[in-house]
């Protein structure tokens, strides 16, 4: 699948996973975990959507040898950081959320660097 098709229902599925997250913190009255919500809805769906508009308006970026690296990895750091968010702010360990975000602002980074060699072309 084209990556600005895979970053896009990725986008989606963030979407309605924040969006129900969100609903269940709602009605439990569990804004404690509104930090991780809130994660999950723009480092999720935002973010992912930004990246998929971004390579379908460079579709260069998508011949790239990092792409998919760079697809894993952000979806797997944004992943591990939105858990981590609701484990840190559960119990206050940190074990999780410590290697999300620097898998996120690697996966931000590669995209960066993708953007910077194949935009231009
Ligand atoms: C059906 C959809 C959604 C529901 C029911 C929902 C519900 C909530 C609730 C209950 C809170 C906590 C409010 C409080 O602390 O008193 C919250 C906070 C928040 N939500 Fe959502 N939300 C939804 C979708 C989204 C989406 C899609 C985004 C982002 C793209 C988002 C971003 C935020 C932000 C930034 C906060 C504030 C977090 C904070 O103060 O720490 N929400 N939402």
């Amino acid at each position: 699948m084209a990556l600005d098709r895979a970053y896009i229902f990725a986008a989606f599925a963030w979407l309605v996973a924040a969006s129900v997250f969100g609903t269940y913190i709602g009605i439990i009255g569990l804004t404690v975990q509104s930090n991780a919500h809130a994660h999950a809805g723009l480092l999720g769906f935002v973010i992912s959507a930004l990246f998929g508009l971004f390579h379908h308006n460079w579709p260069k970026m998508g011949k790239s040898r990092l792409a998919v690296a760079q697809f894993v990895t952000y979806q797997v750091g944004a992943i591990l950081l939105v858990v981590g968010k609701y484990q840190v702010d559960a119990t206050g360990d940190s074990a999780i959320v410590a290697p999300g975000s620097v898998i996120v602002i690697v996966g931000t980074l590669l995209m960066a660097l993708i953007f910077a060699r194949h935009s231009a072309e």
